[in-house]
């Protein structure tokens, strides 16, 4: 059987794609994710997209070795469940079982980071290092951990957890349970929130006449464009929140020694000023020798890192051995 199903499960989108045992994409299609929408829609709309692209490709399911889903929160791949994803608003959701059901064959699951990372490190344009770390900025903030040449994995499969890593003990309550999570700090949705809150204390800035008036509309990506054009809150805001990543990244740069951390997600794509300050931050904090040692750029895979990375779970040779 040539072929894998790949699925990227995030906050606000799902993609799925037909990808062959060298990584090529043969067809993909997605469809936006919403916290509001029940497990049971999103499965169901997950397995409308496996077939319009099996539909596309041409290929039949015979063909088809496995589905390997990358999905944001922690999962058990034993039984194949999201355990939780505070981004989706799932607690023990049997989407394996769901979708087994459905297509008739095997499906695997992988955090959405360490499927990423994998990617990156098989594929990507740092795929010369075994210690790498990529981290992902979109409605939440993730990362995957290749230490060595191993993935990162921890006893249950979801170590990478750099978004809810604690950066201010006493701070805001996180969706997670938690006090002061990075996530709080960084993410696609932090930076909407406080551009929000900025804009209805009254500050001046682009993002009025972006949204129309209507503050509910602002995205990270309004955000990440204004700050590009020069927009004086949207410019503050991305070095907030390139202030905290810097502390985050100091910690884990710190942690794991890493040559490489390639940075991905929706907010990264606007990430220059993010990333400008978060290296700043580390400059001033990081062990200097280490902080050195440690190369920053951007993903030059796309969007398409979780999919590959997820339907490599079935083409143990195309990820160069890489242990999960
Ligand atoms: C989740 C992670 C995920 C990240 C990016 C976080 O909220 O806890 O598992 O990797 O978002 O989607
Ligand atoms: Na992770
Ligand atoms: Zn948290």
């Amino acid at each position: 059987k040539p072929y894998a199903i790949g699925i990227d499960l995030g906050g606000t989108k799902v993609i799925a794609a037909i990808v062959d045992q060298n990584g090529s994409i043969l067809s993909q299609a997605n469809a936006p994710t919403q916290k509001e929408d029940a497990a049971e829609i999103v499965i169901s709309r997950i397995g409308d997209l496996v077939s319009s692209v099996l539909a596309d490709s041409g290929v039949g399911i015979s063909q088809i070795r496995g589905i390997g889903i990358a999905t944001a929160g922690i999962i058990d791949t034993n039984r194949q469940m999201v355990i939780f994803a505070s981004n989706l608003n799932w607690s023990d959701v049997a989407i394996g079982d769901k979708l087994g059901q459905r297509f008739g064959v095997p499906v695997q699951l992988i955090n959405d980071a360490n499927s990423a990372a994998v990617a990156e490190w098989a594929f990507g344009s740092a795929s010369g290092t075994d210690d790498l770390i990529y981290v992902t900025v979109s409605t939440g903030v993730g990362a995957g951990i290749i230490s060595g040449g191993r993935l990162i994995t921890g006893i249950g499969d979801s170590a990478g957890e750099f978004g809810h890593i604690s950066l201010d003990p006493e701070g805001p309550l996180c969706a997670c349970g938690n006090r002061g999570c990075l996530e709080n700090y960084v993410s696609g949705l932090a930076l909407a929130k406080m551009a929000q809150e900025q804009l209805q204390a009254g500050a001046e800035s682009s993002l009025r006449t972006v949204c129309e008036g209507e503050l509910g509309r602002i995205t990270a990506k309004e955000i990440g464009e204004q700050a590009e054009s020069g927009d004086p809150l949207s410019i503050s805001l991305m070095k907030q929140a390139g202030y905290y990543l810097g502390v985050g990244l100091t910690n884990l740069i710190h942690l794991f020694n890493p040559q490489v951390i390639v940075f991905g997600g929706g907010v990264m794509k606007n990430g220059r000023i993010l990333l400008e300050e978060a290296e700043r931050v580390i400059r001033q904090r990081c062990i200097s020798r280490m902080a050195s040692q440690a190369t920053f750029q951007f993903t030059t895979m796309g969007a398409e890192a979780g999919v590959l990375g997820a339907a490599g779970l079935y083409f143990p040779a195309a990820r160069k051995q890489v242990a999960v």
